[in-house]
């Protein structure tokens, strides 16, 4: 396993991903983090990350000297490169241009941080201010730009490698080979991080850890929680068991689709609680979106307790909490910053006496994904969209009622079939359609009609941070606009929504 130390850069989660998709574990630690706590972890290699500061900052962020005289392998990554290069004695200095962007790398092919590569120049992507203007004694150049003279150094005994171009993102050329051949030439990690590998490693750690108590799962019908719960089923079997709260705000066909899943399919033990009428009760004349969410997050959360309690003792609570909600909650942000913990719980109450199960916390999502498929999980489970926990309770704009939902649900069934058609669905990161508040003026035959108008809304985005609007064919657009309001009674109007994330947001409450 490799370890990487975080510097603050924007891109310290993508380095982990390309290390992992090379098949080798790795996690991030935030970079002041105190030297044992590196030893102990026993990493086969050390990945310095970049990060914002300069290293003639006041507060510049290092990292332990120990870590060069560890013995195992360390590669920089341009804030990781300066700062290395100063500590053996090299000259960082601001450059006269900031670069950012593309540049031409020519490579040393010789060494093995080049294997496999066959252009002979290529691509990198550059992001820095200051760059190392005098490589430090004992080094030697690897690689170089116009614009940077180093843009890639080795010590020449030890293995010790440092880059100012970033490897890890998408528009560098051959930087995933880059870090392959860095964390497995260099390093000599075992390309053993695989979903079968840690299918079985995990079910092995959870039978231990459980033994023969009883874990608690909060299933959403979500990828996460699907994910979370088969792998623990696998490991404990009937000693899970699973709630599955239909709030009465989901999606057309959803709740029989998870109940068929889970109870026929895989053969769990769910227990299904259908609220639909506590949930529009509790909803009846609100109309604020954040009030909404307090009263289906407050109902959810009695119910579940309800449900739990009448279950019996449980030791553990499963949930699907993810690797980037881990990060986010030990990331560098800054010398002063303190750690935040992080919380992930749909709204339960601190005071549900359970220990956490948390299977997936190691994980990206492509790769709770692969785990899913490698269980078995249908398809449509795998590439589900996110769904927000109030569902249509923030889709149907204004009040909330059942026959909204229900002109809602028939709507948004046709937009999604029609995605699916186009070979759309996967591509997109989240699509649904909203209730507009509003009725307008149609004609249908010979008659003037006044009925609701709803937005179809697709968006592209890796994160959910950001996203910009997803750029559906007309055609596609047309015949779901068509289907919509031929098929659904008491719609006579579809809009597209076309703002970007920021300034708008992805949902419209
Ligand atoms: P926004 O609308 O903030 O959405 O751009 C970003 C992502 O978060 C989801 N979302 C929620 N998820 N409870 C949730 O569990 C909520 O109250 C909530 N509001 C927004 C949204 O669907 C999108 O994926």
């Amino acid at each position: 396993k490799v370890l990487i130390l975080d510097f603050g850069s924007q891109y310290t989660q993508l380095i982990a991903r390309r290390v992992r998709e090379a098949n080798v574990y790795c996690e991030i630690f935030p970079c002041n983090v105190e030297f044992e706590k590196i030893k102990e972890y026993g990493a086969k290699g050390i990945i310095l990350s970049g990060g914002p500061a300069s290293v003639y900052d006041k507060d510049a962020p290092k990292v332990s000297d120990e870590v060069y005289e560890l013995g195992v392998p360390v590669l920089g990554i341009c804030y990781g490169h300066q700062l290395t290069g100063m500590y053996f004695g090299g000259v960082v200095a601001e450059a006269d241009h900031r670069e950012y962007g593309r540049a031409e790398l020519y490579a040393d092919k010789s060494d093995d941080f080049f294997a496999d590569i066959e252009d002979d120049s290529f691509v990198v992507w550059m992001s820095h201010g200051d760059r190392l203007d005098k490589m430090p004694e004992g080094f030697k150049t690897i690689a170089k730009t116009d614009n940077a003279p180093v843009a890639a150094m080795r010590h020449e005994t030890r293995p010790i490698y440092t880059i100012q171009f970033h490897p890890e993102v998408a528009h560098t050329k051959n930087g995933r080979q880059i870090l392959e051949n860095f964390v497995v030439k260099i390093c000599g990690c075992e390309q053993v991080w695989t979903p079968r590998n840690f299918v079985e490693a995990e079910i092995e750690r959870i039978k231990e850890l459980v033994g023969d108590k009883r874990v608690l799962c909060g299933l959403s019908g979500g990828v996460d929680s699907s994910v979370a719960a088969v792998l623990i089923h696998r490991a404990i079997g009937d000693n899970l068991t699973c709630v599955f709260v239909d709030n009465g705000l989901l999606r057309k066909d959803e709740g029989k689709q998870v109940e068929d899943a889970f109870r026929n399919q895989f053969k769990m033990n769910l227990v299904a609680v259908n609220a639909e009428d506590r949930f529009l009760s509790v909803l009846k004349g609100v109309t604020d979106p954040e009030k909404k969410r307090k009263a289906i997050g407050n109902m959810f959360v009695r119910i579940f307790e309800e449900e739990s309690s009448k279950l019996g003792e449980f030791e553990f609570l499963a949930q699907g909490t993810l690797y980037p909600d881990v990060i986010e909650s030990v990331s560098f942000k800054g010398p002063s910053a303190t750690i935040k913990t992080h919380h992930n719980v749909g709204g339960l109450p601190e005071d549900m006496k359970f220990k956490l199960l948390e299977p997936l916390r190691e994980l990206f999502k492509d790769e709770v994904r692969r785990v899913g498929l490698e269980l078995g999980i249908p398809e449509n489970f795998i590439w589900r969209h996110p769904f927000p926990g109030p569902g249509l309770g923030v889709r149907v704009l204004g009040e909330v009622t059942k026959e909204r939902c229900d002109v809602l649900r028939e709507a948004d069934a046709i937009f999604l079939e029609e995605l699916h058609k186009a070979d759309l669905y996967t591509k997109i990161w989240q699509a649904f359609t909203v209730l507009l508040p509003v009725n307008t003026v149609g004609v249908m035959g010979d008659n003037r009609t006044y009925e609701n108008a709803v937005a179809v809304r697709a968006v592209e985005s890796t994160d959910g941070m950001t996203a910009d609007w997803a750029h559906i064919p007309y055609e596609v657009l047309g015949r779901i606009s068509n289907r919509i309001i031929n098929e659904v009674r008491g719609i006579n109007r579809v809009a597209y929504d076309i703002s970007s994330k920021p300034p708008a947001t992805i949902e419209w409450e």
